[in-house]
């Protein structure tokens, strides 16, 4: 099969925002302890950080973490995780129905982060928290001293305030399931005032008000439009979420999952511009897709954890290769849509439906979708351009007759990357490139994730089962990931 590739550096989308490749971190499972946290590791450091996991994390060229939740914030007293770790106090946690020992908390998850190279993005409890209780813990962070709260984070050993730009306003408060869930009137209020008393603490940051947990919820669009008549002058984003998976083991629909994401984003986009139209405000809301992977393979294992337990293993999906080609689609998608989706947040980052895994006393490794999420993180930032694909089609099952080959082009100061999934299962394809405005482009890498086993998985005892290997500069393997990297002289 042939697949030309078109694009013109005079038709760019936009500028990708770094955060399009964050990720998240949440006190669930052994993301904390166990995976970052663990004193007494031979690698941890003299905090208790497992140097091994941060070598990781900063190949992965994550620009901002999410933190404490997800659905772990709506319960969280962010006080409990300050001060002498002695005296902080194990509670309940009734989101994931496991003890939480608070040995991590605020201070040092951001310490953890300047370790990583990475800013934090905070969220704050509206579930059962108060917009005041929002405000202290901005104060708290970004208050430069003089105050108790600052005063308090300064005598807890940050002298120097956190300067935390990015705030969630609260986790999927649509969702039934999250802890002091709220109507979307309830909502958007408590999402206005949380933001109006954030902001006169601090009016240098930016809020992130919660959307819809997944397309699929019944409130989906009702809800974005009345959050956003509440809070739309109070708010710089808002956010969504979406996990896939194969659960009918149908790869070829798989595959085509990214089309559901696509749809997702152009559905908030006109609704967001709807109310500004409504509005007659001259304030383009942009997008912070906040929590998006795979997330299937260990729905039944998790049925099956005890509660009640410190770091559980919890949400421990093994990521097999065509997860990998799957979140490479993703990614592509959350490209092509960078003029409006600003930040993004690849949930999560270790042991957690994760790129990273650790063994608790033991290695870290690799899994499959690290691949895909570090080529494009570390060679698909400048501009992103508008990129045709002429090639045939298959058919995705529920998601109808979609594009064999799914590519972008970017380009930055000095070069042009192509990423490109072929999803033919059967098919190589051979990549023609009219790319015009750069004059003389010669090729410097092309990398592919390969496997003829889709279901080959990287796991302690093999870890590099699944690796990038160099490619032939032209043929895009029957189901292959690929970073194609040109040098331009113009
Ligand atoms: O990332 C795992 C969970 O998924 C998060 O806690 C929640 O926000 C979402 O439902």
């Amino acid at each position: 099969m042939r697949a030309k590739l078109f694009a013109n550096r005079a038709f760019p989308i936009g500028e990708i925002d770094p955060r399009l490749y964050g990720s998240f971190i949440e006190h669930l499972g052994r993301a904390v302890y166990g995976g970052i946290y663990e004193p007494g590791h031979p690698t941890a450091d003299e905090e208790g950080f497992r140097r091994d996991v941060l070598d990781l994390v900063k190949r992965l060229g994550v620009p901002i973490v999410r933190y404490p939740g997800g659905n772990f914030v709506s319960g969280y007293r962010w006080e409990d995780g300050t001060g002498e770790k002695a005296k902080r106090p194990r509670r309940a946690e009734l989101a994931w129905n496991s003890i939480e020992t608070n040995q991590v908390g605020i201070d040092e998850f951001q310490s953890w982060a300047k370790k990583a190279e990475s800013q934090v993005m905070m969220a704050v409890n509206l579930g059962t928290g108060t917009p005041r209780e929002a405000g202290d813990l901005v104060e708290y962070c970004n208050f430069p001293g003089g105050t108790e709260l600052s005063d308090r984070r300064r005598n807890n050993g940050h002298e120097q305030p956190f300067g935390i730009h990015t705030w969630c306003l609260g986790n999927e408060m649509d969702g039934p399931w999250q802890i002091g869930h709220k109507t979307a009137e309830e909502y958007g209020r408590a999402a206005c005032e949380a933001s109006k008393i954030m902001k006169l603490v601090d009016p240098s940051i930016e809020v992130i008000a919660c959307g819809s947990s997944h397309s699929g919820m019944d409130t989906f669009g009702r809800w974005e439009m009345e959050v956003l008549d509440r809070c739309y002058d109070q708010v710089d984003y808002l956010s969504l979420h979406s996990y896939y998976g194969n659960r009918s083991n149908d790869t070829a629909e798989y595959l085509g999952c990214s089309r559901d994401m696509d749809g997702f984003i152009r559905s908030v986009e006109a609704i967001c511009d709807a109310m500004k139209a409504v509005r007659r405000s001259d304030k383009t809301m942009y997008l912070s897709f906040d929590e998006w992977n795979v997330w299937f393979h260990s729905n039944d294992a998790d049925l099956k954890i005890a509660p009640w337990q410190v770091a559980p293993p919890l949400l421990e999906d093994v990521y097999t290769f065509e997860d990998a080609l799957v979140v490479g689609c993703l990614l592509i998608t959350l490209l092509k849509h960078c003029d409006r989706v600003k930040i993004a947040c690849l949930a999560q980052l270790v042991n957690v439906i994760a790129p990273i895994m650790t063994e608790t006393g033991g290695s870290c490794w690799a899994q499959t979708i690290f691949w895909p999420f570090l080529q494009a993180s570390a060679h698909a930032r400048g501009r992103a351009l508008q990129t045709r694909v002429d090639c045939p089609t298959y058919n995705a099952g529920k998601y109808g007759a979609m594009p064999t080959v799914e590519a972008i082009a970017v380009e930055n100061e000095k070069e042009v990357t192509i990423l490109a999934v072929n999803r033919s299962l059967e098919e190589d394809a051979e990549l023609d490139l009219d790319l015009q405005g750069w004059g003389k482009l010669s090729l410097i890498e092309h990398s592919q994730l390969y496997s003829e086993d889709l279901k080959a998985v990287n796991t302690a005892e093999s870890p590099e089962r699944v690796k990038p290997e160099t490619g032939d500069g032209k043929t895009l393997r029957r189901h292959s990931w690929n970073l194609l990297r040109y040098k331009y002289e113009a």
